[in-house]
């Protein structure tokens, strides 16, 4: 299996991501998950983190906390979104769990350093700090990471937390410009792709008949997910933005997109944030990100259904 490290702000959508890669070990192995400050403040999003390890059944996976804010702004959140805990909707119970005493960043670069080259990818699910504090204070680990699979920008679909820029980036451009100048190889999820990947009534009620509490929980996360985007965009149902990168990494054939340049926005009145993606190929900048488009909905779904049945 596939060596993936989950750094995340749970968050439903991050739960679902976390969910689907905990069923998957043939796939892939997650030797850790760092939580960072984002949907909702640190304290919840590494506590969240524990929730869902422990509904899924794998209190045995480590997770450590990370940054509490963004390198060089206050923090945003998106209570809106997700709910005062980041995991409103089921009755979850606390975790039994501990939370790891070595701090995420400490934990991301000492596992580059031991694993061998290039055979961990970062899976970033939430702003980018832990893994731009990471590449700041270790430059060596860049070499050693054989992919950032990360969601978040968007281009085509423009933004959600602002006109023009997507939640997790918006949160921290400075640290989503250093990933993005790191180069590492990335695979993008912008919100063109996740914006596709929609919880129809039909798909969650799949997920609530699905035997034991994993379907019905999810079911209900999304239950009250949905109100914003159906409210907002009009959509039929939630858009499963973070379970684009984990799927990807199990099924990277539901998934189709341009290797293209895309810079980050640090500066702009209007446009902090935004992720200025060359789809059309028109500036001559050297391509950076694998920027994706396009997804198969329900090669997605069928996927994420019969990976939850086995939790
Ligand atoms: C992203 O922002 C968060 O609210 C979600 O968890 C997702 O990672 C979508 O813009
Ligand atoms: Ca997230």
């Amino acid at each position: 299996p596939r060596k993936i490290i989950i750094d995340t702000d749970p968050g439903q959508d991050d739960a679902v991501a976390i969910l689907l890669a905990l069923a998957s070990p043939e796939e892939l192995e997650v030797l850790g998950i760092t939580a960072v400050a984002g949907n909702v403040p640190l304290p919840l999003t590494q506590k969240n983190a524990r929730i869902v390890c422990e509904l899924a059944g794998k209190a045995d996976v480590n997770v450590y906390a990370g940054c509490a804010a963004p390198l060089k702004r206050r923090l945003v959140t998106a209570e809106h979104v997700h709910g005062k805990t980041g995991l409103d909707g089921p009755v979850l119970n606390d975790p039994a769990m501990p939370l790891q005493d070595t701090h995420a960043v400490e934990f991301l670069i000492n596992t580059l350093r031991r694993e061998p080259a290039e055979s961990v990818t970062l899976c970033p699910l939430g702003p980018l700090t832990n893994i731009a504090t990471a590449l700041q204070a270790a430059p060596d680990i860049a070499p050693r990471i054989r992919e950032i699979v990360l969601m978040g920008g968007a281009y085509f679909q423009v933004g959600n937390i602002t006109p023009t820029a997507e939640f997790n980036i918006y949160v921290d451009p400075e640290a989503a410009d250093i990933v993005f100048r790191s180069g590492v190889p990335l695979v993008v999820m912008p919100l063109d792709v996740t914006h596709k990947a929609l919880v129809t009534k039909l798909r969650n009620d799949a997920f609530r008949a699905l035997p034991g509490p994993v379907g019905h929980a999810v079911a209900e996360m999304t239950d009250f997910f949905e109100r914003f985007d159906k409210e907002k965009y009009g959509s039929e149902g939630a858009p499963l933005h973070d379970p684009c990168v984990t799927a990807y990494l199990i099924r990277p054939e539901l998934f189709t997109g341009r290797h293209i340049n895309v810079e980050i926005e640090t500066r702009g009145d209007f446009t902090q944030g935004m992720t200025v993606a060359d789809w059309w190929r028109v500036s001559g900048r050297a391509p950076n990100a694998m920027f994706m488009g396009d997804l198969d909905a329900n090669g997605f779904f069928g996927l994420l259904t019969e990976r939850l049945a086995r939790l």
